[in-house]
């Protein structure tokens, strides 16, 4: 079943996804997280460091497993997903940082690199609660519109849209990377709960994404066959 909540503001959006995530990591302390980047989860991660800080919410024994990493980025790149989960969330709370996992976008072998992330995310029992951004082309995590639903790790071209897009955080269009490792639609799918955070210039193809034909044109469309995602959406840009 899915849930869609419309909120008045990024900050209310951030707010209702860390209780959420706070209330799944209080009933099972060693749970494995799933974790997006971008700027859609940037309030949520602000608030759940907000609980730890203020209200002594624990992560010592949560496990954590991040969707994507650029490839070709040194792990200490600003710009790379590492850097962006250190700085908005592992450095301000008590994780143990061998429990934070990404893809390392800099292996030489890159076939082995996606083998180990795909097998480590088994390993680990799977994904309790995913939390997932939406691109403006449908994408999830680096799931770009494609011929069929991928059903392992992977490397992945990224698409011009999603450069253009992500051509923000760096100094122009041509330093973003052109490729990255990608958790697959399987592992998002065995996910037991899903939360896609959402703000307003997501409207449109979130809505092609939950109500149009499901469709590995558009990977989010998956989520319908989910049975338990949370939408939460900012009315706010
Ligand atoms: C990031 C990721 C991407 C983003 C999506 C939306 O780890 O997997 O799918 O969630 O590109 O990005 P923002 O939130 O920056 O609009």
């Amino acid at each position: 079943m899915s849930e869609l909540i419309i909120v008045k503001t990024t900050e209310d959006m951030g707010r209702l996804g860390a209780e959420m995530i706070a209330s799944e990591v209080m009933g099972n302390p060693e749970i494995v997280l799933g974790l997006a980047t971008g700027s859609s989860p940037v309030s949520l991660y602000k608030e759940l460091v907000r609980m730890h800080k203020e209200e002594g919410l624990d992560f010592s024994g949560v496990r954590t497993v991040n969707l994507d990493e650029y490839v070709g980025l040194p792990t200490d790149h600003p710009q790379s997903y590492r850097s962006f989960m250190n700085e908005n969330l592992f450095d301000h709370i008590n994780i143990d940082p061998s429990n934070t996992h990404l893809p390392d976008g800099m292996a030489e072998d890159l076939d082995g690199e996606w083998a180990r992330y795909d097998r480590l995310v088994d390993e680990l029992g799977g994904i309790e609660i995913q939390v997932l951004g939406i691109g403006p082309n449908g994408h999830i995590g680096f799931n770009e519109p494609s011929e069929e639903f991928s059903k392992h790790t992977m490397v992945v071209p990224l698409t011009n849209e999603t450069i253009e897009a992500n051509a923000r955080f760096f100094s122009s269009a041509s330093e973003v990377p052109r490729e990255a490792i990608t958790l697959d639609i399987r592992h998002i799918m065995q996910a037991k709960k899903i939360l896609l955070v959402a703000t307003k210039k997501k409207k449109e193809i979130l809505k092609k994404a939950l109500e149009g034909r499901i469709s590995s044109q558009v990977p989010a469309s998956v989520l319908q066959l989910h049975r338990d995602v949370t939408v939460i959406f900012s009315e706010e840009e």
